[in-house]
């Protein structure tokens, strides 16, 4: 069975999220730890944390739906890398839920606050764009452990399939029963069927848990395989590590789990309608993260180049 959403390619010229800048490619004149702010900037980054970022993130910062803007695994994730990639990273991709709605200068207060708030000094003179290519992070202490937000200290078991496996095991026959509500109606399937007399999974599975429980289950499935797939550990086929910390990667398994919470609710209310339009969010979702990660240099198969930024 092949996805039957008619939106392929109709939604695929969606802008993707700008890369970050490369670390180590500029020289790094000075330090965080140097009075870079002003202590008038970061009480504006403030005002705006308040407002935009402690739900997510924890009123000291401690992180809590987000990752902690503050502390060790903030500093060990942001080691040695200049003020400009956080500047970036926050205005191109928060807040997580509207991003791309802060200006420069307000993305630039909330790094001051966020500087203040980690006990770095302030100084006389605000933190200026043309500045924050030149001011870094401190290097991470060596003994730091490489903790990473979030999965990074819980202790998984390690992956059991590649990248192409999983997708094929969860979100391909998921996403599936998910796109074919867009021609089938699961609150007009009888409660009761028979077998099929040829053996398929899905018709067959669909005598046990009928209609609207298996679409009810796809969402689940569709939702619960993202944190999957940032594993740690976990390669594509072609043996390139799943780029787990890259921002994009995140936010597009980000968009994927959403697509799932949206089909789930929708499912709950046995809502039907609601499914074109999410139909097209979680292709959308697929599509977006699969042209920068797996379909770049040609076709599907074309492998060495899947994913790698
Ligand atoms: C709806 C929840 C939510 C809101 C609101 C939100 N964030 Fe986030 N933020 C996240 C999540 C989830 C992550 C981890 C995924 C990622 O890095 O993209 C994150 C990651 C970050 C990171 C990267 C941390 C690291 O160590 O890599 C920064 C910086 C950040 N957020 C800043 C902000 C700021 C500043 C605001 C307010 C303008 C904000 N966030 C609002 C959820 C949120
Ligand atoms: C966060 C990025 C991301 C998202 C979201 C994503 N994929 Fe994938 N997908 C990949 C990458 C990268 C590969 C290549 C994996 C490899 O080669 O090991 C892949 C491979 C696949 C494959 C296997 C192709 C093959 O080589 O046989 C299928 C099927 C697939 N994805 C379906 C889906 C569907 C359906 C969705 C949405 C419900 C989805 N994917 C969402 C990144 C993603």
């Amino acid at each position: 069975m092949t996805s039957v959403s008619p939106f392929g390619v109709a939604f695929c010229g969606y802008a993707l999220f700008g890369a970050l800048l490369l670390t180590g490619q500029t020289p790094q004149a000075r330090s965080i730890t140097e009075g870079v702010y002003s202590a008038a900037q970061a009480a504006r980054g403030q005002q705006l944390y308040k407002t935009q970022c402690a739900e997510c993130h924890g009123n000291a910062l401690e992180g809590t739906v987000g990752s902690p803007l503050a502390g060790d695994s903030f500093l060990s994730d942001w080691s040695a890398r200049p003020l400009i990639n956080l500047v970036d990273k926050i205005q191109k991709t928060m807040p997580f839920n509207l991003p791309a709605n802060l200006t420069r200068p307000q993305s630039t207060d909330l790094v001051a606050y966020i500087l203040q708030a980690g006990k770095f000094p302030a100084g006389q003179a605000e933190l200026s764009e043309a500045m924050l290519a030149r001011i870094a992070f401190p290097a991470a202490k060596p003994s730091a452990a490489p903790a990473r937000a979030g999965l990074g200290n819980t202790s998984l078991p390690p992956p059991e399939g590649n990248l192409a496996e999983l997708m094929r095991a969860i979100a391909f026959p998921n996403s599936n029963i998910l796109f074919n509500l867009q021609i089938k109606d699961p609150g007009a399937q009888p409660k009761k069927q028979t077998t099929p007399a040829t053996f398929d999974y899905a018709e067959w599975g669909s005598t046990v848990y009928p209609g609207w429980l298996a679409v009810d289950q796809a969402a689940i499935a569709i939702t619960e395989t993202a944190p999957l797939l940032l594993t740690p550990g976990r390669r594509c086929q072609n043996g390139k590590p799943v780029p787990v910390d890259a921002a994009d990667w995140k936010q597009f398994v980000a968009a994927l789990a959403d697509a799932g919470k949206l089909a789930h609710q929708a499912s709950k209310a046995r809502n039907h309608a609601a499914f074109i339009d999410i139909s097209d969010k979680l292709n959308d979702a697929c599509a977006n993260c699969h042209k920068v990660y797996r379909d770049k240099g040609g076709t599907e198969g074309s492998g060495a180049t899947r994913c790698q930024p």
